[in-house]
């Protein structure tokens, strides 16, 4: 039996019931891939955050499991470094009782020259039901769902896309962001549906090399934030253009140099990390001029609201983009997104199995 619930201003949404097989219930989901978020609705994301709190009930249980994915076999492929995302992933996969089968990268025939194609193809030859990837190029799990007959997740794709880390975020945020907007805050895209319309979010930092960043544009102002984007110049090039075609869909997003203006009033502060590794020379002075102008430390959060949330997908870089105190301080739900990340993770594997017949 399913729940039919009805939040304020978001048509009737189904939750499914999780102890049940995905493919008996009558929810409307209608994706067979999770690559981005760019293409989920609201009421697709509010099924999303339902169906996470129906894990998180689960993972309260003295056994943390559901029979849901029993029969179906999970494949994780990560082409790229991961310890929460994979881990993460894989406890997911297990509390709901999929067969899981774990590659890295360097380990397969990758290494041996084989292409993504033929990697995929035999993945699938061997009993793949649902692929979760990771690879370090833009674009390549759209180029493995091209050939894939199941489902594919994408758990990072270069500077483009981590569509469970934007979820995740977003669940962690509508778990903590218990106290009133601040009144008199222009209301956002899609008034009395989000629920973070009134909100303002300030996301700082390596910001053009980001994958969760670009991935969070799209759900935090599909929910109506009041997005700014901040750090220095060279690591904001390009996202004018986002800002200004978001403006054109009536979304809210800002683009800063300035660590003060993002800071003002923000309910949410979420520093990424300096990615040393996708970074070409030349974009940055040095790391610690970095941590000087714009690194998160306790006086630069005293400029946000004093119940600000303070939010980092990890790994952290202490010291260079947040301050140690910061990440570990009272205000800081890092942990709690690490945590969420196996709820969300179930709740969309659970979402795209009912999508298609068990294999
Ligand atoms: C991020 C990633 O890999 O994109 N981490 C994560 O998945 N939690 C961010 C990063 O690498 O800085």
């Amino acid at each position: 039996m399913s729940v039919v619930v009805e939040p304020a201003g978001v048509a009737a949404v189904v939750v499914p019931s999780v102890d049940a097989a995905p493919e008996s219930q009558a929810v409307a989901w209608r994706h067979r891939h999770l690559l981005d978020v760019d293409r989920l609705s609201v009421a697709e994301l509010e099924l999303v955050m339902r169906t996470t709190d129906a894990m998180r009930e689960v993972l309260a249980r003295p056994i943390a499991k559901v029979p849901a994915l029993r029969g179906r076999q999970v494949t994780i492929l990560f082409y790229e470094a991961s310890t929460r995302t994979r881990v993460s992933f894989e406890v997911a996969a297990k509390n709901l009782s999929a067969d899981v089968v774990n590659i890295a990268a360097a380990s397969s025939s990758v290494s041996k020259g084989e292409s993504l194609v033929d990697t995929v193809r035999t993945i699938e030859a061997l009993g793949a039901d649902m692929l979760v990837m990771r690879h370090s190029v833009s674009g390549a799990p759209y180029l493995a769902a091209d050939v894939f007959g199941g489902s594919v997740l994408n758990g990072g794709d270069g500077w483009h896309a981590h569509p469970t880390q934007a979820l995740l975020d977003l669940y962690t945020m509508r778990e903590r962001l218990t106290g009133e907007p601040l009144a008199g805050r222009p209301r956002g895209a899609v008034p009395g549906t989000g629920f973070l319309a009134g909100r303002k979010v300030a996301i700082l930092g390596d910001l053009l090399h980001s994958r969760v960043a670009h991935s969070n544009i799209w759900t935090l102002t599909a929910e109506g934030a009041d997005l700014w984007l901040c750090g220095p110049p060279t690591l904001l090039r390009g996202f004018e253009g986002w800002a200004s075609r978001s403006a054109l869909a009536g979304r809210r997003l800002h683009v800063t140099t300035s660590i003060d203006e993002a800071l003002r009033d923000a309910d949410v502060v979420m520093a990424l990390r300096i990615q040393r590794e996708r970074m070409a020379a030349g974009l940055l002075p040095s790391l610690r001029e970095y941590a000087a102008r714009y690194g998160l430390t306790r006086e630069r959060l005293a400029m946000a609201r004093p119940d600000a949330l303070v939010m980092h997908p990890g790994p952290m870089n202490e010291g260079v983009e947040i301050a140690p105190d910061v990440a570990a301080g009272a205000q800081s739900v890092i942990t709690d997104q690490v945590t969420n990340g196996v709820a969300v993770r179930m709740a969309v594997l659970y979402l795209l199995a009912g999508t298609r017949p068990s294999a």
